[in-house]
């Protein structure tokens, strides 16, 4: 039988990171949700249980308690809130995969392209974590609303990057397991384009008078 990772999602609250927790416990896998609030996490896993419909049931915690109770932990908060965060669940990160879909956005010019210094969000986050945590990079490109579309598979692809090998492969299965095409993507370094690529998508969403432009990796 094999042992299916549990997971956590920071920020699973909001709207993506409610969006990837409805997809990975419709597929089956044991979900918690974080807030710095147990009983805002709580309400909202509460509120995501009714729309899966009794076909599975996410949980809800406190930051910490749901980053320890992970085999995987993803991060979906605004970027203001990334290294807050991380730093306050970083005892518990250690020995696992840290999914960061953290996109750089500086409101309000979020249809800008505005990396941070030193170029990437996510590496940053690698490098102040250390080899004990293996961070990778998903889902900078992907709508909520295409997340949270659970009649259908994620019509767009999820770049993926990291520094180890493994952990983007074991990422790649578990968002393929969620119907989300994960494509290998390189090291953390490259995170800067997924990164980047966000704000482009939000402008391409207001050109087209669109909420879910995505993008697709044709040739492989
Ligand atoms: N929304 C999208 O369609 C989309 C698409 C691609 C990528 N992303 C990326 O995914 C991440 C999350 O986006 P989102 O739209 O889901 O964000 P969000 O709904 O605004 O926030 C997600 C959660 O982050 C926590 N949070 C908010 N402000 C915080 C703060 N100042 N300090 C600590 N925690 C805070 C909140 O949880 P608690 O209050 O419960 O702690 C909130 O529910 C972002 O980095 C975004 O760029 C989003």
């Amino acid at each position: 039988m094999t042992i299916r990772q549990r997971i956590a999602v920071i920020g699973g609250t909001g709207a993506e990171g409610g969006g990837i927790a409805l997809r990975l416990a419709q597929a089956g896998y044991e979900v918690t949700i974080g807030s710095r609030s147990n009983e805002k996490a709580v309400e909202a896993a509460d509120e995501l249980t009714a729309i899966l419909g009794g076909s599975a049931r996410i949980t809800g915690a406190d930051n910490v308690t749901a980053a320890d109770g992970a085999d995987i932990v993803f991060l979906t908060v605004p970027y203001a809130a990334q290294r807050p965060t991380v730093d306050s669940i970083a005892a518990e990160l250690r020995g696992k995969i840290l999914v960061d879909a953290t996109a750089p956005l500086m409101p309000p010019k979020v249809a800008r392209v505005q990396l941070p210094e030193g170029g990437s969000a996510v590496t940053a986050i690698q490098e102040a974590l250390g080899d004990d945590v293996r961070v990778v990079s998903a889902l900078q490109n992907v709508a909520a609303e295409k997340l949270r579309d659970l009649e259908h598979e994620v019509p767009c692809d999820v770049l993926v990057c990291g520094d180890d090998g493994d952990a983007r492969r074991e990422v790649i299965a578990l968002l393929a397991a969620a119907r989300i095409r994960g494509i290998e993507a390189g090291p953390i370094a490259n995170s800067a384009a997924a990164e980047a690529l966000t704000s482009v998508i939000i402008a391409i969403n207001r050109a087209h008078k669109v909420t879910g432009a995505g993008i697709r990796i044709v040739g492989i």
